[in-house]
């Protein structure tokens, strides 16, 4: 097996690829860069999204798995990959663009936005206790069961709706 890099790497990684984009849309885009961002926006809360949505269905199936099994070992390999490939660069770079577009188009004073900040810092609340769960069960020490995660599933799913109807209606 592949030694996995480091978080930081990742996150660094991540953060250059943004920077990268940025610098490529400012400069080809002109006018067009904020729907451009936008586009780029959408396609990282995505990433995010599914992972966020995912990880605690394979968290409800590694409970079921027993500890030290062959199983056992391929749910943690997947759940971290799923948490460091994927889910905290989608949300990196979900942040940086958001803010970006927040930054352009003067959304900070309006009452939707704010409204999406907490839900987004909710959303972002949740990625922790999922990426402090990836390591109880890589070291076999989660305690909690299939049903409290069949439930914890619910939580991206709600502040999804939420986020989508205040950014799309802006409803204030
Ligand atoms: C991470 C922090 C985030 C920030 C700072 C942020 C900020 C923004 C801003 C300023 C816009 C542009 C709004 C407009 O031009 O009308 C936008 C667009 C959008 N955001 Fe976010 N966002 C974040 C995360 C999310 C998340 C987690 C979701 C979904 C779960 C989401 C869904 C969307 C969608 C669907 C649009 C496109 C709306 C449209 O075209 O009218 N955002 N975001």
């Amino acid at each position: 097996m592949s030694k996995p890099s480091s978080p930081i790497v990742r996150a660094a990684a991540a953060l250059a690829i943004t920077a990268l984009a940025f610098a490529a849309v400012a400069y080809f885009a002109g006018s067009a860069a904020y729907d451009w961002m936008k586009a780029l926006h959408v396609i990282a809360i995505i990433s995010w999204m599914a992972g966020m949505l995912y990880l605690p269905r394979l968290f409800i199936y590694h409970c079921d798995a027993e500890k030290g099994s062959v199983q056992s070992e391929t749910f943690k390999v997947m759940e971290r990959r799923l948490l460091r490939a994927i889910i905290n660069p989608a949300m990196i770079i979900s942040w940086v663009v958001g803010l970006w577009l927040a930054w352009q188009g003067g959304w900070f004073k309006a009452g939707w936005f704010h409204g999406k900040l907490l839900a987004v810092f909710a959303l972002s609340a949740a990625h922790g206790y999922l990426s402090a769960a990836v390591r109880a069960f890589a070291e076999d020490r989660n305690t909690k069961s299939a049903s409290h995660w069949r439930l914890v599933n619910e939580i991206p799913t709600v502040l999804m709706i939420i986020i989508v109807v205040l950014v799309i209606v802006k409803p204030f």
